[in-house]
């Protein structure tokens, strides 16, 4: 179950928390996975290669500039699959924290062009040769927060709401050819992007999840994996929820 062996997977933010459960997961079930993280992750794409032992190829690129670069991004991609890719999954991810009455136009700008504009880029540049070989799967890593709002996150919360009507329109467009297109939204999860939460508002969190833990990136992982898979080719425009109760 849940087989991914000859499956050539993109996957931006590859060195992340998220990512690296990600890439572990996709490879023990047999994927090829192209990851993507930015310069400063340069060693640690060679670290994963060498972990992976060929399944793994890594790639750095710098999504904030992302009409300049997606479609370089993806030929070189391509080129280190030797192929197209039949899945997408677009987990890379920023925040700019600031009350949005003091939230700059470049915090705005930051957030929205590396979590939406880009993933936008992505999905368009991919889409194309999965419907011309009429399969695709495309995951998109949304939040809690997009559907939940917050505090301090105008910015992120904005972009990952707008990853969900993303998701869905290429969802809709992609359908007759046997393309899904689904997101999955973390709650809390312990990576480095959740480190920063000072530890009294971590513990108000930790008071109101239902399961009464944090998530881990594996619980993630899981999750897409499963989207990913054969056995979700009924599932698209769909959100799956991985978030201890949090948000129901
Ligand atoms: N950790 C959580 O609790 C949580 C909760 C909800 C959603 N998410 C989402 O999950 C995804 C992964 O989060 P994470 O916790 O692993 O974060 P992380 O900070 O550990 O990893 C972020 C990844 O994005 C990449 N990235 C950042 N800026 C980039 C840029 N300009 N160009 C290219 N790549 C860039 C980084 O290289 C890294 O691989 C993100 O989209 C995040 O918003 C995380």
């Amino acid at each position: 179950m849940f087989s991914l062996k000859n499956r050539r997977v993109l996957l931006t933010g590859a060195t992340g928390g998220i990512g690296q459960a990600v890439t572990k997961s996709l490879i023990e079930r047999g994927a090829l996975v192209v990851g993507s993280g930015t310069a400063s992750n340069h060693t640690l794409l060679l670290e994963m290669e060498k972990t992976y032992n060929g399944q793994f190829k890594g790639i750095q690129c710098d999504l904030s500039v992302p009409f300049s670069e997606i479609d370089f991004f993806l030929k070189e991609a391509e080129k280190k699959a030797e192929g197209t890719f039949d899945t997408l999954i677009y987990n890379a991810g920023v925040t700019a924290d600031k009350l949005a009455l003091r939230m700059t136009e470049k915090n705005w700008m930051d957030v929205i062009t590396v979590n939406l504009t880009a993933a936008f880029l992505c999905c368009k540049a991919v889409l194309p040769e999965m419907m011309k070989s009429r399969f695709g799967r495309i995951i998109v890593t949304s939040s809690i927060v997009g559907f939940t709002g917050n505090v301090g996150q105008a910015n992120y919360t904005a972009s990952k709401a707008g990853m969900i009507g993303l998701m869905k329109t290429f969802a809709l467009e992609a359908a007759g050819r046997n393309v899904t297109v689904n997101a999955v939204a973390p709650g809390f999860i312990n990576t480095k992007m959740t480190e920063k939460i000072p530890e009294e508002v971590k513990q108000e969190f930790l008071k109101r999840i239902p399961l009464g833990k944090f998530g881990e990136p594996e619980d993630v992982a899981s999750a897409i994996v499963f989207l990913a898979s054969s056995e979700a080719h009924y599932i698209t425009g769909s959100t799956l929820h991985v978030n201890g109760g949090l948000y129901m």
